[in-house]
């Protein structure tokens, strides 16, 4: 598996935990690759995947994954002792990302500079490049690319993101602008073949044009902002209100959390991406316009223990109004950590079984699923059970 934004948080909760599951230093907890729903599938056992990545920011996986224990106590010493070796082995495996259009945030917390040495074509064949020793270094029949960068600012449409010829010009004349970090990432797994896994919001990488280098070299894709929390819950409890025709006037939600995430998404630029992919499901699962809020602040004291507090204003028989309140507290990386693994065990899959495009029956895992017809949970979970067991009939036929 390789991560674009390999020493960052979750990426680090993601590594320490498949070795220490590989090592049975831990259980499996939250994947649903390893539960009933995949037996006999013949999905990529943990302890096959070998982790590389880029990163901006020096260092190593041990060294990420003691800062963590520092900040906020979610990855045991014991365990981060018992992996070290494991973890300083993998950390030769991460390569200097690309920093382009990236905005002043995300200069800022990565420390990285602003010049370029490099063109964008340039810069392009060498992330290629890093993709391809990688493979044949370690002897992979196949590599997951998953994105877990910070959420940059949005990209402006350019007509340079409606087809692969266009977008390919972008890059030959070097149009800095036309593009974002994000974009080369999921460019250079789309030119590979690989599958690729959009975890964060970004709305620059998946655009029309690459998801047309993506269908050309038939590689699988699957996005986009992993669904953990408060928008977890929401689409969990809005099909309740619906089925009982309670109708919804109003959905208040306030999130505040801290770590390197809290600090980016505290700048308004990079803040409307997050909302943008908060915000858009209620009316859809409702059936009908409603007032919501999603507000996110930074409270740097509370590290990845994000907290949420959502209101829902009802009405229900006769007109009378009623209110239901929820308060979230959950750890981001703890709660994302196995769905990025489920997501490169099925990326995987999907590509060894000759599938292309956008995984719609992997829905359930994002806020913003791509092509989805729903963002009902139930629905959505129930769409990847169908698929599970299609393939599960197909092999005992
Ligand atoms: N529950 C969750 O944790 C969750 C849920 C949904 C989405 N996400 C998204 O996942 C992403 C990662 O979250 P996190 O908490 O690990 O954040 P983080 O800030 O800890 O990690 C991001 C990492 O990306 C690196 N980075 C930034 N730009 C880069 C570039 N161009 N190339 C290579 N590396 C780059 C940073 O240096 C950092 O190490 C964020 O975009 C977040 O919004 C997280």
């Amino acid at each position: 598996m390789w991560i674009f934004g390999a020493y960052g948080g979750l990426a680090t909760t993601v590594v320490l935990g498949a070795r220490a599951i590989a090592r049975g230093l831990a259980a499996p907890q939250g994947l649903a690759t390893e539960s009933d729903l995949c037996r006999g599938l013949g999905l990529a056992p943990l302890d096959s995947i070998v982790f590389g990545g880029h990163e901006m920011r020096p260092g190593d996986w041990a060294q990420s994954a003691r800062e963590i224990h520092d900040d906020n106590g979610t990855l045991p010493l014991p365990l981060i002792d018992a992996l070290k070796k494991d973890l300083k082995q993998l950390s030769k495996n991460v390569r200097m990302g690309a920093l382009v259009n990236a905005g002043r945030t995300i200069e800022r917390v990565t420390g990285a500079k602003k010049q370029r040495a490099r063109t964008l074509r340039q810069e392009a064949e060498r992330l290629q490049q890093d993709l391809r020793d990688f493979q044949k270094k370690n002897r992979l029949d196949s590599v997951v690319c998953v994105n877990l960068t910070s959420t940059e600012p949005e990209l402006a449409s350019s007509p340079a993101h409606r087809s692969l010829a266009a977008f390919e010009r972008a890059i030959d004349q070097d149009d800095t602008r036309a593009v974002r970090s994000s974009s080369l990432y999921a460019y250079a797994a789309a030119k590979l073949g690989l599958p690729f896994v959009h975890f964060t919001p970004s709305n620059a990488a998946l655009l029309p044009a690459i998801r047309e280098l993506f269908e050309q070299n038939g590689a699988p894709y699957a996005g986009m902002d992993g669904k953990t929390g408060e928008t977890l819950v929401k689409s969990a409890l809005a099909p309740m209100f619906k089925i009982r025709d309670l109708r919804v006037l109003s959905w208040q939600g306030y999130n505040i959390l801290g770590d390197r995430d809290g600090a980016v998404l505290a700048d308004s630029e990079n803040k409307q991406s997050k909302i943008a992919t908060k915000d858009a499901l209620l009316p859809q699962i409702l059936g009908y316009p409603l007032h919501s809020h999603v507000g996110i602040d930074y409270v740097p004291s509370l590290h990845d223990h994000k907290t949420a507090w959502d209101f829902i204003h009802f009405e229900g028989f006769l007109g009378h109004r009623m209110a239901m309140q929820f308060v979230w507290q959950g750890c981001d990386a703890i709660l994302a950590a196995p769905l990025v693994l489920d997501l490169a065990r099925w990326c995987d899959f999907a590509k060894r079984h000759g599938e292309k495009g956008p995984m719609k029956h992997l829905a359930c895992y994002f806020k913003k699923p791509i092509e989805a017809d729903t963002h009902d949970l139930h629905a959505q979970w129930r769409a990847l059970v169908d698929y599970a067991n299609a393939y599960r009939n197909q092999t005992r036929r």
